[in-house]
């Protein structure tokens, strides 16, 4: 069976920390989404490492890491990935990369600014790594692939293709300066076929056939999900969203796997909220508690190094994203950061024109929503030294468990910490 890790809120809940911790149980990591977008953070002692595109079970020498059909790749990146990497892994033999993936271009970035230049205050927050175009491209069936980069057509298809975009950009975004513009493309050029030559030397898979074919042998796959459930293309607060299927069955979608072989999907969760970029967040704190909920957790984006906006657990919103994921187990991150704070709040249900809910609204951004919380004692203790849920304080169990009965499903592991380590399983 494959099971999948996933992300319940806006992203950055601990995934990469979570599927490093347990690769070493699985013989297959796959990344069945996203792209360099995401930022996952791995802590090994004095090491540490932010994986983009590069699946989180990378550090295990036993574990085969996929870059599957999903996923959209920038050269560029996965080059300086490998190259932060090589001197942890051997990944030419470790990492395969799916044909059927798509590259995202030089001017698949230049796209992505132009665009939310052009919306002002409207603008998604992108990480401006050229994520919404490539997609744009691979449905508007424009897109280059892996596959395509041995094919002696590569160089025309790719040239093509850019000038496709140059011309939208000519036509649909005013251009200052053309000069300068086409000096950043061939900048961004030079690295990216750089790349590509790397990307050469890595195995290439039919992502699907190479999955189902290890299943049948009994091997066990684990897909990591990038982003966040409330970021999915569909479900997500849109249009403040990315623009890949974040949820499980994703997962089938970008590895090439049928439903009936999802097993096990642990969704992550932070034991508080946060989110980069625009849109709404009924919970947000902007005040002293959301600037310490930064501090202390150390909210900074691991990709952009944007602060992230912080806010209370929303209990709605979890609720939402476990249904759409079907959950089988929960993790919870991040609980120790939640340490020192007198009084916790939890949103337990929102009011909406006066009416009591606890079903996730159409409409986001509707300012009439307004969060109903319960709040709990908080905790004083440094919980980051404790390897069982029973060393955990009274207070920070009666969280827990306040969490659970209002969820309905028991939190089998909890992180109190960033190193691998720092993690108790039940
Ligand atoms: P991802 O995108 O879901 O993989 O998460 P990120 O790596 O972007 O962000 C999570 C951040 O929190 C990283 O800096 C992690 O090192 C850190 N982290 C993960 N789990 C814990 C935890 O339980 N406690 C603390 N204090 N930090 C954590
Ligand atoms: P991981 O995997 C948090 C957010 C961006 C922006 C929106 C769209 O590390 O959890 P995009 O670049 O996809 O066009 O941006 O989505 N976003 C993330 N936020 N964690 C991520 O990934 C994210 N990937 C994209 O900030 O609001
Ligand atoms: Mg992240």
């Amino acid at each position: 069976m494959v099971d999948a890790v996933l992300g319940l809120q806006w992203g950055d809940e601990g995934k990469g920390k979570i599927v490093d911790s347990m690769a070493s149980d699985y013989d297959i990591v796959a990344r069945f989404q996203g792209g360099p977008n995401a930022g996952h953070t791995l802590i090994i002692g004095d090491q540490k490492h932010i994986l983009h595109t590069i699946p989180s079970g990378i550090l295990h020498p036993k574990t085969q890491n996929i870059i599957g059909n999903g996923v959209v790749i920038d050269p560029g990146t996965l080059q300086d990935e490998l190259h932060s990497i090589s001197a942890y892994s051997d990944y030419r033999k470790c990492l395969k990369i799916a044909h059927k993936a798509h590259l995202i271009l030089p001017t698949h970035q230049i796209l992505d600014q132009l665009s939310e230049k052009s919306k002002g205050k409207l603008k998604v927050g992108s990480t401006l790594r050229g994520i919404g175009p490539t997609y744009a491209d691979k449905i508007g069936r424009n897109g280059l692939r892996i596959g395509d980069i041995t094919s002696t057509d590569f160089h025309s298809n790719y040239t093509n293709l850019k000038e496709k975009h140059l011309d939208i950009i000519q036509r649909y975004y005013q251009i200052i300066d053309e000069k300068e513009l086409l000096a950043d493309i061939s900048k961004r050029e030079e690295k990216w076929f750089e790349g590509i030559e790397l990307i050469k030397k890595i195995p290439l898979i039919n992502c699907e056939y190479f999955i189902n074919r290890a299943l049948n042998q009994g091997q066990k796959i684990l897909a990591e999900g990038a982003q966040g459930s409330l970021l999915d293309i569909d479900y997500g607060s849109y249009p403040y969203v990315t623009s890949s299927s974040t949820v499980s069955s994703g997962a089938c979608i970008g590895l090439g796997i049928a439903p009936n072989k999802i097993g096990e999907v642990q969704g992550i969760f932070k034991a508080y909220t946060t989110r980069v970029g625009g849109g709404p967040f009924p919970t947000e704190q902007i005040n002293s508690i959301g600037v310490a909920l930064c501090n202390q957790g150390r909210e900074y984006g691991a990709t952009t190094g944007r602060q992230r906006r912080c806010g209370w657990l929303d209990l709605p919103l979890l609720k939402y994203s476990m249904m759409l994921n079907g959950v089988t187990t929960l993790c919870i991150t991040k609980l120790d950061v939640l340490s020192g704070f007198d009084e916790l709040a939890i949103c337990t249900s929102y009011n909406i024109n006066n009416l009591d809910t606890d079903e996730v609204p159409y409409d986001l951004n509707y300012e009439g929503i307004k969060p109903n919380y319960i709040t709990l004692k908080g905790w004083k203790e440094n919980l980051s030294n404790c390897n069982k849920r029973q060393e955990l304080p009274q207070a920070t169990q009666k969280f827990l468990g306040v969490i659970e009965r209002e969820i309905g499903l028991p939190i089998t592991t909890i992180s109190v910490g960033a190193d691998r380590n720092q993690t108790i399983r039940l």
